[in-house]
């Protein structure tokens, strides 16, 4: 299913101890990519690491906060040694739900690093490897909240839509140099972060997919980018890019509003949240 010689030796994935990107980090342990896996949470790293090992691939674990400036350079430097051909974008989660006035500068600051100084940094830094050998891959990974403004996510659903539109930018910039760019943009998905902050998977008219059918879905899309949205959230993009944006945003709102009272306030602690996908298509709740 991965063609090796394209997208080896060896794939980096931001975010691949749990979730998405540990399935990321499954299947391409199995079609025999080695492996840097980049988290906060050494356990967790660890144990993801131990289940690759398994399928014969390397695996090197890097334990960074990609929300931190020196981010790029400690990754960097870690890996100097290593051929990445592939690099997957995973970590971003909304870690800042609050109301623009009302929140924190500097914690809306960090939603914006993850999401945008450091993925920019990683890919300008492995991007030019990849351009000059002429193979490669990368992923980012996006969300429903880039298409439409929300509140307490006013933040969180920006970085969304940067990173779209700057995927598509640098497919184009790079796919005469054959290397492939994919946004794969996800709904409301299972992952352990969702299930910690208690988002309720059963709220009517969500879509809900699993972490292992999206990487296996990303990985599928890998050559035919620019955006993939992953299967079952294609009605709600073509809501959410009516160009009444008024109707739009306010129908999506109202439909937000439905949900919430139906469950906890998210984004406690170390709680995230991405928002997108609770709100049902504009107009459909
Ligand atoms: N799950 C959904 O419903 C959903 C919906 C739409 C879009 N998305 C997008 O899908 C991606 C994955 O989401 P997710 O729900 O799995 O949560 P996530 O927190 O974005 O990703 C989890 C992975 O990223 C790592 N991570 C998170 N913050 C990090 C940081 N500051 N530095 C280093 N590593 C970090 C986590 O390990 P540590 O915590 O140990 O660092 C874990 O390996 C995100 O980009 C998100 O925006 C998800």
């Amino acid at each position: 299913m991965i063609d090796t010689a394209k997208y080896g030796p060896w794939a980096l994935i931001a975010g691949g101890s749990e979730g998405v990107g540990a399935e990321f980090a499954r299947l391409l342990a199995k079609a025999g990519v080695h492996l840097v896996l980049v988290a906060r949470t050494a356990g967790a790293l660890q144990q993801t690491a131990d289940a690759c090992r398994l399928h014969g691939a390397e695996i090197r674990t890097v334990q960074a906060d990609l929300s931190d400036p020196g981010a790029c350079s400690d990754i960097a430097a870690a890996t100097r040694d290593l051929e990445i051909g592939l690099l997957i974008l995973v970590a971003g989660a909304n870690t800042h739900s609050r109301e623009f006035l009302d929140g924190d500068l500097a914690e809306f600051r960090r939603v914006i690093d993850l999401n945008v100084s450091t993925p920019l940094a990683l890919i300008h830094h492995f991007g030019q490897a990849m351009r000059s050998r002429r193979r490669g891959g990368i992923v980012v990974l996006g969300s429903l909240s880039g298409y439409l403004g929300s509140a307490r996510q006013t933040v969180y659903g920006g970085v969304k839509a940067f990173s779209r539109i700057f995927a598509e930018g640098l497919w184009l910039e790079l796919r005469e140099h054959d290397v492939d760019v994919l946004e794969l943009v996800l709904g409301v998905t299972r992952t352990p972060a969702m299930e910690r902050v208690g988002l309720n998977f059963d709220a009517p008219g969500v879509v809900v997919a699993e972490p292992a059918d999206v990487a296996r879905e990303g990985l599928e899309w890998l050559g035919r980018g620019p955006v993939h949205v992953v299967s079952g959230n294609e009605p709600i993009v073509t809501a959410r890019n009516d160009p009444d944006r008024a109707a739009t945003v306010l129908a999506a709102h109202r439909t937000m509003q439905r949900l919430l009272h139906a469950e906890r306030e998210p984004d406690d602690g170390r709680g995230t949240t991405h928002g997108a996908g609770r709100a049902s298509a504009p107009g459909r709740g």
